[in-house]
């Protein structure tokens, strides 16, 4: 399955992400910049902020309750697109899901 980030210089990476795997976890092995995942996906740093493209929002679902409280710990202002993409477990109908990284 892939996952395609458009980075802050307006480039895009696409990646092979393995079912199961979050989105953070395949940032962080795929070196998109931005994406720290300080917490290792426990959801207690904020550091995988992301901004889910439109077109993919309703397949991704809900912002969970304890997520939405950490958003607003965001570096980058957060906006009705923003997930913590550790709480995004890759799935067959998130493949090709498309993301852009915050910039600083
Ligand atoms: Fe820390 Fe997602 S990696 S909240």
């Amino acid at each position: 399955m892939k996952a395609t980030w458009t980075l802050p210089d307006g480039s895009t990476k696409t990646a092979d992400v393995t079912a199961g795997t979050n989105l953070m976890e395949a940032a962080v092995a795929n070196d998109i910049p931005q994406i720290e995942g300080a917490c290792g996906g426990c959801l207690s740093c904020a550091t995988c902020h992301i901004f889910v493209d439109a077109d993919w929002l309703e397949k991704v679902g809900e912002v969970g309750d304890f997520e939405d409280a950490m958003l607003d710990a965001t570096e980058v202002e957060r906006t009705a697109a923003s997930r913590l993409s550790c709480q995004i477990e890759m799935r067959a109908e998130l493949d090709g899901i498309s993301l852009t990284v915050p910039s600083e």
